[in-house]
């Protein structure tokens, strides 16, 4: 690995051509953002989870786009070699300008190289718009928790075969439109490797098994201390890192090096 290239699409999609596995971290602050890269994180993600693992809320509801250029901005100078991907926050894509404004915000301000994006085919046409405008877009399928108000709770997806077949759609739909990248949610490990398997990008996975190109946490999950974890509701999915680790950036090196190695994410973190 080249500690001075910068990661790209290219790169991404090559690492998946190669069978490398791509590991993933959010981030929120220049501290963690020098730490995450040194430690070999590839991508790096300002995640609207920043509303609950730093402003403590339960849900990502109130985040803004204000708050992810914010925090963009306190992670991109601080990064030599990750790829930076900012969310775009609930309702800020609602409409085709919405969603140009607060993508061109996090990258031109922020310094993001690609917005993430919650929903389905129903996002195909906010996709397109972005994509041929020379905005890298992920989507985000599976587990929505910006959709949490109309789901009622945060749980697995996908379980059952109409809703398995409707993602898999989902997923063909949105890489058509001109996603780069997709993500996946809390889905059974079966239905995550059917995806990734038919798809024409890499696929990253959080809580969706271990037959995805990579693999995404949240860093305060990893390092034990995500209000969460905290109150006693730690995902599936979750594994602590400081657990047996020196120091935290110890802790980083050895989620990365399990994602690398296919170690993680073991049975008992699938659904
Ligand atoms: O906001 C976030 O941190 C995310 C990850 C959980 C993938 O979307």
């Amino acid at each position: 690995m080249d500690a001075a290239k910068p990661v790209n699409i290219a790169e991404l999609r090559r690492m998946r051509a190669a069978g490398e596995k791509i590991a993933c971290l959010t981030c929120y602050d220049a501290s963690f953002a020098l730490i995450e890269d040194r430690a070999g994180v590839d991508v790096v993600l300002i995640g609207d989870s920043l509303g609950m693992v730093i402003h403590g809320g339960r849900t990502t509801t109130p985040v803004t786009v204000d708050q992810i250029v914010y925090h963009s901005k306190c992670v991109a100078p601080h990064l030599q070699r990750a790829f930076l991907i900012a969310d775009l926050p609930f309702l800020s894509y609602a409409t085709l300008e919405r969603a140009l404004d607060a993508s061109q915000r996090v990258m031109q301000e922020g310094g993001a190289k690609m917005v993430k994006l919650e929903g389905g085919r129903e996002q195909a046409s906010i996709v397109e718009y972005l994509s041929v405008r020379g905005v890298p877009v992920c989507a985000h399928l599976g587990l929505q928790p910006q959709f949490i108000h109309k789901m009622g709770a945060f749980k697995v997806q996908g379980r059952d075969d109409a809703a398995a077949e409707a993602m898999v759609h989902d997923a063909h739909v949105l890489a058509e439109a001109g996603a780069d990248l997709l993500l996946l949610e809390c889905i059974p490990a079966g239905l995550g490797r059917r995806i990734a398997q038919a798809s024409p990008v890499p696929v990253i996975g959080i809580g969706a098994g271990h037959d995805v190109d990579g693999q995404i946490l949240v860093l305060h999950d990893i390092l034990h201390i995500s209000p969460t974890v905290t109150l006693g509701r730690t995902p599936r999915f979750v594994k602590n890192y400081m657990n047996g680790a020196p120091d935290i950036e110890s802790a980083i090196r050895a989620y990365v090096q399990e994602v690398k190695s296919g170690a993680y994410p073991a049975p008992e973190h699938c659904f």
